[in-house]
């Protein structure tokens, strides 16, 4: 198997509701094909069928990770299968793409993240938001000062379902803000405390609220829920020169920015002072929107080819990871504050 494949053969596991989404952008790139699609359930299966006529399909995941028509393997399985998976499939000589979370705990993505650099594979994770035209307009805004110094972010991810059993709301849904604070900060948080509740399943969190702070006294809160009545994904970025709200429902306006801020005035010599409102221009950046997860697997076959370490690497996968291993010991201990243990 060549390190540069002209053409990159990929076998996707998992085709649940994820899943197809990445065998039809594959299929839309030149020099890439979805050769082999791996379910483990027959109803599954028989949907692949229908969806990609062609492509070989089967109930083994070792048909796709020991085969020597396959160079990259896609796993959008649910999260306790990822670590095995990829395992199979890295020591197999294989580049992987594995959705998020990387894994469940922090040490099986450190054994990942070490058999990848010592196989010389890419692993990426998909950390979809990365790939985001509004996510990567916002890292732009916040490396160049726009809203100066970073005060606060917060987030709300709330929706009614989809629900998961294997894993809770807090590795469901945050996993996706903490890879956005992580990117915007180019940062990872310090601690975390985190509450919740579950209502629907015994031991699966389906509300959480997370504050995590992380390095120059920044705070990034993230309220998820799947269940909830409202569809809102929004952040809120709150600077001391401006601030900018994202709003992830809205692809023709996604990003506003608030020319607001509040400042204190000295008036005299006693230290007496007061707070002067700023309440200027709202301002809508053009941001050209397009397919997230198209532009991440299109990433992932330029790694394959040309042997790049994507943006979305195993390191980063193990970052949200601490902080989700140390959010839900929080929410064990009833928002403890509980520190995030380095990369
Ligand atoms: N990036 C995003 O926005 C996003 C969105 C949805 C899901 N995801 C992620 O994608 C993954 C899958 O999510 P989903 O919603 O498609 O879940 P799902 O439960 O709908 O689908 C998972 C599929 O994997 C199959 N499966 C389970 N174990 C298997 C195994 N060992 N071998 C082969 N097949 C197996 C199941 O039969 C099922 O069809 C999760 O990690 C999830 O977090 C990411």
């Amino acid at each position: 198997m060549s390190d540069s494949p002209s053409v990159v053969r990929i076998g996707v596991i998992g085709f649940g509701q994820w899943g197809p989404n990445h065998v039809r952008n594959f299929g839309l790139f030149e020099g890439c094909e979805v050769r082999r699609i791996c379910d483990s359930s027959d109803a599954r299966l028989a949907a692949a069928r229908k969806f990609a006529r062609g492509v070989s399909v089967t109930k083994n995941p070792a048909d796709i990770t020991e085969a020597d028509d396959i160079d990259a393997v896609v796993v959008a399985t649910p999260t306790g299968t990822h670590h095995a998976l990829v395992r199979a499939a890295l020591l197999a000589g294989k580049d992987v793409l594995c959705e998020k979370p990387l894994a469940r705990t922090a040490a099986e993505c450190r054994e990942l993240a070490a058999l990848a650099a010592q196989h010389r594979r890419v692993l990426m994770v998909g950390h979809v938001f990365l790939y985001n035209p509004a996510v990567l307009h916002l890292k732009t805004d916040l490396d160049r000062g726009e809203l100066g110094r970073i005060y606060y972010m917060d987030a709300v991810r709330t929706n009614l379902g989809p629900v998961r059993s294997d894993v809770g709301a807090i590795y469901d849904l945050a996993s996706h803000d903490i890879s956005i604070f992580n990117f915007l900060l180019g940062a990872e948080p310090l601690e975390v405390s985190a509450t919740g509740s579950s209502v629907l399943q015994k031991g699966i969190e389906d509300v959480g609220f997370l504050t995590l702070h992380y390095p120059g006294n920044i705070v990034c809160h993230a309220h998820i829920s799947w269940l909830n009545p409202r569809k809102v994904r929004q952040l809120t970025i709150v600077g001391d020169h401006k601030m900018a709200v994202w709003d992830d429902m809205n692809n023709l306006e996604p990003i506003r920015h608030y020319d607001k801020g509040v400042t204190a005035d000295h008036y005299s010599s006693f230290g007496e002072f007061h707070m002067i409102l700023r309440d200027g221009q709202i301002t809508i950046p053009k941001v050209k929107m397009s397919e997230p997860l198209q532009q991440q697997d299109a990433d992932f076959v330029d790694c394959v080819r040309t042997r790049r370490t994507p943006v979305s690497d195993a390191r980063r996968g193990l970052a949200v990871v601490l902080a989700l291993e140390a959010a839900l010991e929080s929410l064990h201990h009833h928002g403890r504050t509980t520190r995030v243990a380095n990369p």
